[in-house]
């Protein structure tokens, strides 16, 4: 008593096996690269078909001004939550009203017209509670999944991400199947003004505030980032310039990798990952990055330690052996733990039926924690910075929205320091939380849309 403990370290074989989770500056250097050449061909007419990263175009031409004005409906859809929002945009202000509906897993996989059915309904029913049934609203539809936009009221369905796989919708306009379901029902009048992306939707709410806003990024359930690029580098766009001689981005960097380019780094965490999902060899950047898989990569990690008896005196749980078992919101609480205390720690692994663990397993486990999401953090990053130094404008704001980046007590300053690290040194950036998520954005959508925007 009175000795100060012994502050413990990871321990040598658990650093050793988890050197493959760290990236070195020249690995990061060499991602940016195949990312900014994976950007060019999605970008490219020619090449565009068969490129990963598809950078669709969003037909968003213009940031808001901050002047529009109107009372618009927006749905948001991309998460196991859905949200139908009322929102009153006036000068420089603007009022929220919203409501948050579960998606059911027979839902996320079941069929479309159950999807769209279950969205009207939802729909109806915050209408017939705020009293707007008799009110044909705009509407602006965040569906935050690959879309390959024909103009800013048409977006076919490209592949489902994040556990969705409905039936019948890939290759058909999800703006076509609302309108329908709407039709089906009969009793709700609106006008479709826009269907975007949540990173767009982000993009459009940060900007809103802060003009220097010119990227939109989401490190949440999935990942994704959306950016201001010119109109003769985005090939594909096909309407006259409105003014701006810009246009809206929506890479869809989730599928980095997929033709092979990550392979280089991928651990045999990643590859059981993608083998367990239920798009294999899909997304694969996303998968090293985002919610819901950063939980289960620890996991697959921690359940590896354990049989090879480096962890928890090598006897495990039924639960620590359970596929999806180990939440990401485990990872923030885990590190939210003040460097050489571990209560949340302890608490998580007695949840998980490791009551035996010791001091030094929690050590283990909080480092294990804390390779994973550092890697995210990094290639976040490295993929940030690539759209950042292809922008090459003086100073750009990143409005950034998602589970990863507002709960995890430190992925910020890791990009904060990464960022700073890899971009051009002449280039200032700054990262914003997004405070109201992408329902404002919708509704700037659908307002420059119908022309309430001045
Ligand atoms: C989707 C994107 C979306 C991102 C973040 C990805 O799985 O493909 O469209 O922006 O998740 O929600």
């Amino acid at each position: 008593m009175g000795l100060k403990s012994q502050v413990l370290l990871p321990q040598y074989p658990i650093r050793e096996k988890c050197k493959e989770l760290m990236l070195t500056e020249e690995q990061l250097r060499q991602i940016m690269k195949t990312f900014h050449h994976e950007l060019l061909l999605g970008l490219g007419k020619k090449t565009h078909d068969n490129a990963t990263v598809k950078c669709f175009v969003t037909y968003v031409q213009d940031l808001p001004t901050g002047r529009e004005t109107g009372k618009f409906l927006a749905l948001d859809l991309g998460g196991t939550n859905f949200r139908v929002l009322l929102i009153e945009l006036s000068e420089n202000h603007f009022e929220m009203k919203s409501k948050i509906f579960a998606i059911p897993q027979h839902i996320m996989l079941g069929s479309g017209e159950q999807l769209f059915d279950h969205i009207a309904d939802c729909l109806a029913k915050f209408m017939k509670e705020e009293n707007i049934m008799k009110e044909k609203l705009a509407l602006g539809f965040t569906f935050s999944f690959p879309l390959k936009q024909l103009g800013l009221t048409k977006g076919i369905l490209k592949s489902w991400t994040k556990g969705f796989n409905c039936s019948g919708v890939v290759g058909n306009d999800v703006v076509q199947l609302l309108r329908d379901a709407i039709k089906r029902r009969g009793d709700i009048n609106l006008h479709i003004f826009a269907i975007l992306n949540d990173t767009t939707g982000t993009l459009m709410s940060c900007a809103w505030k802060n003009h220097s806003c010119k990227i939109g990024l989401i490190i949440g359930t999935g990942s994704n980032a959306c950016y201001v690029e010119k109109q003769k580098n985005a090939e594909l766009f096909d309407e006259p310039d409105g003014g701006s001689g810009n246009v809206l981005i929506n890479t869809e960097w989730g599928a980095f990798g997929d033709n092979g380019t990550l392979d280089f780094l991928r651990t045999q965490y990643d590859k059981t990952i993608d083998q367990n999902s239920i798009n294999p060899g899909q997304q694969l950047f996303e998968k090293m990055i985002s919610g819901m898989y950063m939980g289960e990569l620890v996991r697959l990690a921690l359940e590896r330690f354990t049989k090879e008896g480096l962890l928890f005196g090598g006897k495990g749980s039924d639960l620590l052996f359970s596929k999806g078992r180990f939440y990401t919101k485990y990872v923030s609480e885990i590190e939210s733990d003040y460097s050489g205390v571990y209560t949340n720690c302890r608490e998580i692994l007695e949840e998980l039926g490791l009551k035996h663990a010791s001091e030094q397993d929690c050590v283990n486990v909080r480092f294990v924690c804390e390779c994973v999401s550092r890697r995210a953090a990094h290639l976040v990053s490295a993929a940030l910075v690539t759209l950042l130094n292809k922008m090459d404008e003086p100073h750009v704001t990143v409005g950034i929205d998602g589970s990863v980046y507002r709960f995890h007590p430190h992925f910020h300053n890791l990009m904060m320091e990464k960022i700073s690290q890899l971009i051009n040194p002449h280039l200032k950036f700054d990262l914003m939380l997004s405070e109201d998520g992408s329902g404002r954005g919708a509704a700037l959508v659908a307002a420059c849309a119908s022309g309430k925007s001045r």
